[in-house]
C-alpha cells in the first residue's frame, strides 16, 4: 500500500506507485503533477542523462515553432501523447496564429487526461481523449465522436516525444502510417524523437531506467526515425537536430547547451501529405 498522500487533483484510479512517463516529463519541466515514485525514477534518469531538463525545454520550444508554422496552414490539430498541458500548450499557440484552430489532446495517462480536462473545460475548440495512440481506429473514432475535428479536411497530427514509448514490436511505423492514411491530403505530421546516434552509452543507461516506468523507452537512429515519416514530403529543413528546425529568426533565448546538438540528441521534422497521396 502506498504511503504517499493522494492529492485532490489525482483521480482515485491513478496508480501513484508506478512511475509514469507523463509525470516524469512533468517533473523535468518543473511541474507539480508528479508523485514521489515519479520523482525518484526521474532523478535516476537525470543521472543517466544529465541534460534531460534542457532537452525537454528544447522539445517544447520546437513544439511552439512547429505549431506556429502549421497554424498558418491548417486549423485542426491532433496531439497524440500530449502529456500534461503546460504554458504554451498546442491550443494556445495555434489560436494565437489562427483563432479558428481546434485541438484534440490524446493521452493514455490518467493524470494528464484529468488535468487537461480541468484546464480545457471552458476552452472552446479544444478537447481531450483518453486513449492509447497505438489503437488508431479507437482514437480516430473518439475524435469524430467528440465532433471537434473534421477528418475529411487537413489535420496536423502531432507526435512530440511520444514514439520512443512505442517499442519496435508494436510497429511504430505502421501506427504512424495508419494516421497518415486516415487523414486528408494536405494534412501534416510533426514529430520529435530522441536518438541514440550521438551518446549510445547514455541512451542505454536511460533506457534501462525506463524499464521501471509505465512505458519503456526506445531511442532510435536517424535512419529509423526517417522511416517513420514515410509517405510525407518533408518541409524545409527536413529531418534535423531538434534545435536546428527553423530556429527563431532573432535566435530566441540563449541556448543553454551552446548549440551542442549531441547533448540534445533529438531529431525533429514536419511532413506534408501531398494531394493524391491517399490514392497512391
Ligand atoms: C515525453 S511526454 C511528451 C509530451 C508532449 N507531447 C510534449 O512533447 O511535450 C510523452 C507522453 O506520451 C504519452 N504516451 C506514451 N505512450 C502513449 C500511448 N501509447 N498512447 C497515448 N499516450 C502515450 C505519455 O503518457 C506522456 O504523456
Amino acid at each position: 500500500m502506498s504511503v504517499q498522500r493522494r492529492p485532490g487533483w489525482a483521480p482515485d484510479e491513478v496508480d501513484i506507485d508506478t512511475p509514469s512517463t507523463a509525470r516524469m516529463y512533468d517533473y523535468y519541466l518543473g511541474g507539480s503533477h508528479n508523485f514521489a515514485a515519479d520523482r525518484q525514477l526521474a532523478e535516476q534518469a537525470l543521472r543517466a542523462w544529465p541534460d534531460a531538463q534542457h532537452l525537454v525545454r528544447a522539445n517544447r520550444a520546437f513544439l511552439r515553432r512547429a505549431v506556429s508554422f502549421l497554424a498558418h496552414r491548417v486549423d485542426q490539430f491532433l496531439d497524440l501523447g500530449a502529456g500534461i498541458p503546460t504554458v504554451g500548450a498546442v491550443h494556445e499557440v495555434a489560436r494565437e496564429k489562427n483563432p479558428r484552430a481546434r485541438t484534440v489532446y490524446v493521452d493514455c495517462d490518467q493524470v494528464a487526461v484529468a488535468h487537461s480536462r480541468r484546464i480545457l473545460a471552458a476552452v472552446p475548440g479544444a478537447g481531450v481523449v483518453h486513449a492509447d495512440l497505438r489503437d488508431s481506429a479507437a482514437v480516430l473514432a473518439a475524435v469524430e465522436t467528440a465532433g471537434l475535428l473534421d477528418l475529411r479536411r487537413p489535420v496536423a497530427v502531432l507526435m512530440f516525444a511520444v514514439l520512443p514509448f512505442v517499442p519496435d514490436e508494436d510497429d511504430p511505423a505502421g501506427i504512424v502510417a495508419a494516421y497518415r492514411d486516415a487523414t486528408a491530403p494536405g494534412s501534416y505530421l510533426a514529430l520529435s524523437h530522441g536518438t541514440d546516434d550521438y551518446r549510445p552509452q547514455n541512451a542505454r543507461a536511460v533506457g534501462e531506467v525506463y524499464t521501471r516506468a509505465s512505458h519503456t523507452m526506445t531511442l532510435r537512429s536517424r535512419t529509423q526515425i526517417a522511416a517513420l515519416l514515410d509517405g510525407y514530403e518533408l518541409v524545409e529543413p527536413g529531418l534535423v537536430d531538434l534545435t536546428c528546425w527553423r530556429p527563431e529568426p532573432d535566435g530566441g533565448l540563449p541556448d543553454p547547451l551552446g548549440g551542442d546538438v549531441q547533448r540534445y540528441s533529438m531529431y525533429a521534422a514536419v511532413g506534408w501529405l501531398p494531394q493524391g497521396a491517399a490514392d497512391a
